[in-house]
């Protein structure tokens, strides 16, 4: 648990507007970001469908509407150039645009839900089994 909030109470809900101002306000950030730009620039052309789409998946996520039907694994296995920084830095910056936006509690439980979801995204696109750092590489 890394986040604010006590292991048994439950983190406040945000509204559809609340969801819709913290992800248009992401997003500019993630646009103008010199690490994170030119991956989303190379993807997508038109931004109001992907703006839509987040905001469909943001309130599946925080308001269990079911309204995201998507895949965001195969999505982001298909981006080859991302590294596991690049992810260090989209955290920093969704946590950094929650924190603008909202009281702390919902602040955290939007950052709780970011980090924990990111944590799968990286083991299906970086983790190898039998590739781990500590393992010696057989050379014959
Ligand atoms: C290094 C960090 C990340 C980068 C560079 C990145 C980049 C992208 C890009 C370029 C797309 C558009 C893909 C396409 O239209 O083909 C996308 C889609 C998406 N991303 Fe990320 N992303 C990152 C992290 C995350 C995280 C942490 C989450 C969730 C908390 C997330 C959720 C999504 C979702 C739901 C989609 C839509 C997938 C679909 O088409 O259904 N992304 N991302």
């Amino acid at each position: 648990m890394t986040g604010a909030l006590a292991e048994n109470s439950s983190p406040p809900v945000p509204s559809e507007a609340e969801i819709k101002a913290l992800v248009h306000a992401f997003y500019a950030k993630v646009r103008n970001d010199r690490s994170l730009g030119p991956i989303f620039d190379r993807v997508i052309t038109d931004w109001d469908p992907h703006l839509a789409k987040m905001c469909d998946f943001w309130s599946s996520v925080m308001r269990t509407s079911g309204r995201y039907k998507g895949n965001p694994m195969a999505a982001h296995l298909r981006l080859k150039t991302v590294q596991p920084e690049h992810f260090q830095r989209w955290l920093e910056l969704f946590a950094q645009t929650a924190r603008e936006q909202f009281e702390s509690d919902l602040a955290e439980g939007f950052a709780d839900r970011s980090e924990n979801i990111a944590r799968s995204l990286q083991l299906g696109m970086f983790f190898r089994p039998g590739e781990a750092a500590v393992r010696p590489r057989v050379t014959e």
